[in-house]
């Protein structure tokens, strides 16, 4: 199982090392504004040409509904993320 992850993982790159963002877009986090911040992610991506750098990703519930939008990076957890916020994560990512 770990083998086949990482080898997924890795045919996802290409010539550089993309970092991941973990969004959760269960309900209770969907209904407090993961969605936006999902979306707002993706378009600073797109515009900023970091496609290859950055990914996001949905994932199910993580179990801290009540703190939501829940976003992981970089081993991190985040609670009650704006976009503002998740955007800074991301550079942060971004320039580790
Ligand atoms: S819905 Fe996001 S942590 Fe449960």
């Amino acid at each position: 199982m770990g083998l086949k992850r990482l080898t997924l993982v890795n045919s996802m790159q290409s010539d550089t090392l993309q970092k991941f963002i973990f969004i959760c877009s269960a309900k209770s986090c969907s209904k407090n504004g993961s969605e936006e911040v999902k979306s707002a992610l993706k378009a600073y991506i797109k515009s900023n040409g970091l496609k290859k750098e950055a990914l996001i990703v949905k994932t199910k519930c993580m179990d801290f509904c009540k703190s939501g939008p829940n976003v992981v990076s970089n081993g991190q957890l985040y609670h009650k993320v704006s976009v503002k916020e998740a955007k800074e994560i991301l550079r942060e990512l971004l320039r580790d």
